[in-house]
């Protein structure tokens, strides 16, 4: 593969790589991106369903919209695995330090083996209180009974809002003085999520190498870090089908890119 063997070579020396994480590593997953064609925020604009006050006019105003937001969100990531995108990462532990710092939500990091994971933009499955205490981690089996209940809810026409509500309390529920609980999810305006972002900024002060894999960098503050490490002279291979701002890119889907530079980097 065309960049690999410099790519590899590039990394080679680094003992405390991190890779920085985005939807598009989950794509191949089957987990839509935000972004690209068709994305997320095409289907749902961000400003209406990326913010607390945007869901919460949408959740009075059109359940339905809420219903089916929340089934295209939790439907793919309840029933997705890991792609070999996730398990070369994961397999980069074998060859030295790897701090994984992701702006995704889904756990994909975690379930294919990656031990060091900074989750900037929170877990979907886990569970804070209004004040952003967590209270307890979502299984797997939990999300996968709300996405079946969230279908029914769709399908009766009638209180299909109300239904829904009750479908997602393990997800978000609301007492008489509010919000009860929720996913820990970063949305626009939120401060990002901690320690996961201190315990990143940590990792990447101190990295000798990074991978940057499919995220469009646009979205602040995640993306400065990668801004930071190459401040500091860091390194930098990128992966993605659209070349972005790296030392060397390696155009390609993530499932194909990272096994060949992960077995490079190990020869
Ligand atoms: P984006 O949707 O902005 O970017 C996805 C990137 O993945 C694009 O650069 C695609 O080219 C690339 N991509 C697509 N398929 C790929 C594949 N198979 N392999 C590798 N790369 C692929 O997603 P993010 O950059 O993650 O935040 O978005 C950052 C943040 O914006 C998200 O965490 C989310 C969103 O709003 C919040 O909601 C706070």
């Amino acid at each position: 593969m065309k960049g690999v063997e410099r790519a590899a070579a590039l990394l080679k020396a680094s003992t405390r790589l991190c890779v920085f994480t985005g939807a598009g590593v989950s794509a191949e997953s089957g987990i839509a991106t935000f972004r690209d064609e068709g994305g997320f925020w095409e289907r749902y604009p961000m400003r209406d369903f990326g913010t607390p006050g945007g869901l919460a006019r949408i959740g009075l105003s059109q359940p339905e919209r809420l219903v089916d937001f929340l089934l295209d969100l939790l439907e793919p990531v309840s029933s997705a695995a890991p792609n070999p995108a996730h398990r070369a990462i994961a397999a980069l532990e074998g060859q030295r330090r790897v701090t994984v710092v992701t702006q995704n939500v889904d756990g994909l990091h975690q379930t294919a083996g990656s031990d060091e994971v900074h989750e900037v933009h929170g877990s979907l499955f886990q569970i804070v209180d209004a004040a952003g205490a967590p209270l307890k981690r979502l299984r797997a089996r939990e999300v996968e009974r709300m996405v079946a209940d969230l279908k029914k809810a769709k399908n009766g026409r009638f209180l299909a809002g109300m239904r829904a509500m009750s479908a997602i309390k393990p997800l978000i529920a609301f007492g008489p003085s509010g919000l009860k609980h929720r996913p820990n999810v970063v949305l626009f305006g939120e401060a990002m999520a901690e320690p996961a972002w201190s315990r990143a900024h940590h990792a990447v002060a101190r990295c000798d190498g990074m991978i940057v894999v499919g995220t469009s960098g646009t979205v602040y503050p995640a993306a400065e870090l990668p801004d930071q490490a190459r401040e500091r002279g860091v390194p930098i291979v990128g992966v993605g089908p659209e070349e972005g701002d790296a030392d060397l890119w390696l155009s390609g889907r993530a499932g194909d890119v990272l096994p060949a530079l992960v077995e490079a980097m190990a020869a």
